[in-house]
This record gives structure tokens, sequence and C-alpha cells, in this order.
């Protein structure tokens, strides 16, 4: 495993290969996992090419897991647990699992404007009560925009609430910092995800009504230094 190594299961997507190349572009070597070898394997490719001397390579979930200690879940919300409890054999206490993930309304085929309720809380505490003992799950990531992570050449300007364990809570708010224009926001416990991810749907319905494709960002104020 090296210790600086950032996995993304489903990093074929949309918002997982954005990261990829922000992370890529840091200089942190990343691994994209995909159920398909040869789904990750094209991503890396395209990683590569847009990051000349990027260290990536793509693996099927599972073995991607292994590879870093930071394992980003970066599937659609209905397909969390069945990620989690596929990987799950390959993660350890040295591992630190982010959710990213959103509860949208979509998962039962209503709107992206409304979440669903999720017994444990949110998507985060849903992914804590299926890894197993030991492994540290924090919350991070939701209100980024796909699209913006994608370019590049721009700055992502947008604050990234991370709630979780404080150690690890700590270890990914300095990810943050990695990508330009992101700054990451002590969000406190695990539980305070819901919130987090509540504000996605808002942010989705906002970019419909103002008419901003490449989707709207949250700053909070006030914040000191
Ligand atoms: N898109 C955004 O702007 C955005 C913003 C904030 C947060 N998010 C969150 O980030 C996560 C990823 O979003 P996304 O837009 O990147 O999603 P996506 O493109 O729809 O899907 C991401 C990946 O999930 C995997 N996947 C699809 N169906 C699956 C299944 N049945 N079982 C297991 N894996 C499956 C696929 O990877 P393989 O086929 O390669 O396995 C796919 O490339 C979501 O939880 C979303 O709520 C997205």
């Amino acid at each position: 495993m090296n210790p600086n190594a950032i996995a993304i299961l489903g990093g074929t997507g949309d918002q997982g290969l954005g990261l990829a190349l922000r992370f890529a572009r840091a200089g942190r070597p990343v691994v994209i996992g995909s159920r398909k070898l040869d789904r990750a394997r094209a991503a890396a490719d395209e990683v590569r090419a847009a990051v000349p001397g990027a260290e990536v390579e793509g693996l099927d979930n599972a073995d991607a897991v292994a590879k870093g200690p930071i394992v980003i879940l970066s599937v659609p919300f209905e397909h969390t647990a069945g990620t989690v409890k596929a990987v799950k054999e390959r993660l350890t206490a040295a591992h630190v699992v982010v959710s990213m993930g959103v509860p949208l309304a979509t998962a039962i085929g209503d709107g992206a404007v409304r979440t669903v309720g999720v017994w444990q809380g949110s998507c985060a505490e849903l992914v804590a009560s299926l890894v197993p003992e030991g492994v540290q799950v924090v919350s991070a990531f939701q209100n980024v925009s796909a699209h913006r992570l994608r370019e590049l050449a721009q700055p992502v300007e947008c604050d990234v609430v991370v709630s979780g364990p404080p150690a690890p809570r700590k270890l990914v708010m300095a990810l943050c910092a990695l990508v330009p224009g992101l700054r990451g926001v002590d969000g406190g416990p695990l539980a305070n995800a819901r919130y987090v991810e509540g504000v996605t749907a808002l942010l989705i319905g906002l970019n419909a009504r103002y008419k901003v494709p490449e989707g709207i960002g949250v700053r909070f104020t006030g914040l000191p230094d």
C-alpha cells in the first residue's frame, strides 16, 4: 500500500474522474476503481492524457482498495451498500473511507432536487454501519460539482464540509487543499453529513433555476483564516 495513494471506487464516473484528475494534477498517486477492469484502465488513460506524468492506474474496485489508505466512494447512492459490501473484506483499520454519496430521490425514481430518508441518518452513516470495525469513515465532497472538477484550467470555487472522527477528518481536510479553490471546513462528527448531503439536492435545484449547468458551489463567510 502506498501511503499517499488515493483510491476512487466508481472513479470512472463524472465525479470520481474529476477528483482523480485533480489529485493527479496535485501529484498524488491515484487508483481508479471500477467493477470492470477495462473501464478502470480507460479512465486511468484519460487522466494520463490530461495530466502528463500522472501516477495513476485502473483496477477493479477490490484491488483498488488494497492500494491506498484513502478510499473515496464515488458511486450513486443506491449502489453504495452493494459497493461497500463487495470490497469490505479488503478494508482494514489502515483505511479511511470517504463517503461522497447523496441520497437523491432519483434512487426511487423521483427527482434529484430532493432526498430520501436513510435509516442511519445519512449516506455517510450508512457506510459507517457497513465497514468492518476499526475502519474510519469521513463525509466530504458532496457539494462539489463534477463539471468544475473536470475543468482543470479553472479553480473549483467551493467549500467542502468534512465530517467524521477528528484525525481522519483533518486528513481529508488536507486533501481539499490539494485542489485549487477548494477549502476544507471542519464539519464535526459524521452525523452532520445529513445536512451536507441535503445541500446537494438544493444546489441541483439552484443550478436549474439559475441556469448554471457547470454547478453552483457553497462558501461559508466569517470563518477565521
Ligand atoms: N456528478 C456530480 O456533480 C456530483 C456532485 C456531488 C456529489 N456527487 C456524488 O458522487 C457520487 C458519484 O457521482 P457520479 O455523478 O460520478 O455518478 P455516476 O457517473 O452515475 O456513477 C459513478 C460510477 O458508479 C459506478 N456504478 C454505476 N452503477 C453501479 C452499480 N449498479 N453498482 C456499483 N457501481 C455502479 C460506475 O462505475 P463502474 O461501471 O466503472 O463500476 C460509475 O462510473 C454519487 O454518490 C453522487 O451523489 C456527484
